[in-house]
């Protein structure tokens, strides 16, 4: 920029002649209406009312100037800026116009050809996960078993010695049915796990019985990353003459290897159920660090947290108890349970991080799973 130049009047700085602005101006013009598409345009404007541009530095010029001086040049500035943008808008308009018909010729969509493809569908990845575990045990020599989900509080509880003081009778824990009048019990409640089936079967068959029962079960969870108050669980049972815990052992050691590979194997752990007796919860290595992050604490593992077992469910032999409570001899009979939480196992299985996402019913979550049959 120049320097003030009080002497100056009128001033003749090179880049305010009128006959200078004109040329920057009819350039600019030019440079417009040669600009073939909108790529080209931006270049122009940018040469031609960018920082940097002849009118933009004229115009930091007028400052130099004498008062008297500075209305002229001003004016004269500001007209040939106010055509210039006025230039640039409606060449941009044109096209933009010249453009957006372009696109609809050549991006142009037959609505009315016939439609020849069928949108994939995904099945839950919860069923085909329930299936798949159904096909294990049924390759096996199973049998599909079933029971209502509104349950006799009877096949819920007690016949499955759970006493009438049991902490997962509470209101907390289990969902009862209204009875016919207030405060009238009803002795129904939405069943609380799959054990009830293991009642029904027991009554419907005669030993041996060899059953898995998959299927929705109720409680008064909360809905969060970890729990759902509608889950689904698959229980297994097997009544026979002389079956022990190693056979259970088996059977579960088959199950993770068949559903997770051949190096997997399951441990018991002591534990505490009413309708088995020894009672266990079982674990199973770690699907994704094969229990090396146990050992290695280099190697971290989010999926087992770094344990090296994940928790399936829970298992015992079958309470002699519960056998009576079926009409079955408990001297001549034995027999194991276990069941587990499917949620749970498709949560480690295909490390879906938060439960919510499979009981939102979003096409988003089922579909990476695909149609798996
Ligand atoms: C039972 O329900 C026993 N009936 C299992 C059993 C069967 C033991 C046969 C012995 C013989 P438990 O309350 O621990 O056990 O639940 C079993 C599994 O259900 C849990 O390991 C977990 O995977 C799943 N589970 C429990 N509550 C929820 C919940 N709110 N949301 C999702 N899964 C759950």
């Amino acid at each position: 920029m120049s320097a003030p130049n009080k002497s100056y009047d009128p001033v003749e700085v090179e880049a305010l002649k009128p006959e200078e602005i004109e040329r920057m101006r009819d350039e600019a013009l030019a440079a417009f209406a040669a600009a073939a598409d909108l790529e080209a345009l931006r270049e122009a404007k940018a040469a031609h009312m960018g920082d940097r541009s002849p009118l933009a530095l004229a115009n930091r010029e007028i400052g130099a100037l004498p008062p008297q001086a500075k209305a002229d040049a001003g004016k004269r500035v500001g007209m040939a800026r106010g055509a210039v943008n006025k230039a640039l808008g409606a060449r941009q308009a044109e096209l933009e116009a010249e453009r957006d018909a372009r696109v609809l010729v050549e991006e142009a969509v037959d609505v009315t050809l016939p439609y020849d493809r069928v949108p994939a569908g995904a099945r839950h990845p919860l069923t085909t996960l329930s299936e798949r575990i159904e096909d294990v045990f049924v390759a096996m020599g199973y049998e599909v078993a079933e029971g209502p989900e509104v349950e006799a509080e009877w096949f819920n509880f007690d016949a499955l010695n759970i006493a009438p003081d049991h902490p997962a009778r509470t209101m907390q824990d289990t969902f009862f049915v209204r009875g016919a009048t207030k405060d009238a019990e009803s002795g129904v409640v939405l069943r609380t796990h799959t054990s009830p089936v293991q009642i029904r079967s027991l009554l419907d068959r005669e030993p041996p019985v060899y059953v898995i029962c998959p299927g929705r079960v109720y409680r008064t969870d909360e809905l969060d990353a970890t729990h759902t108050p509608v889950f689904h669980q698959v229980e297994l049972l097997a009544i026979d003459e002389g079956l022990t815990m190693a056979d259970l052992k088996g059977t579960l050691d088959h199950m993770v290897r068949v559903l997770f590979g051949e190096d997997m194997r399951t441990r018991l752990r002591p534990s505490y159920f009413p309708f088995t007796e020894p009672s266990a919860e079982m674990d199973m290595v770690c699907f994704a660090c094969r229990g090396e992050s146990a050992d290695d604490p280099d190697r971290p593992c989010r999926t087992c947290s770094s344990e090296g077992w994940i928790e399936l469910g829970g298992c015992g032999m079958v309470n002699p108890r519960v056998l009576t409570a079926a009409g079955i001899d408990p001297e001549k009979y034995s027999g194991f349970a276990f069941g587990f939480g499917i949620e749970r196992m498709l949560m480690f299985r295909h490390n879906v991080e938060d439960m919510r996402d499979m009981v939102e019913g979003d096409v988003r979550f089922t579909r990476p799973f695909g149609m798996e049959i």
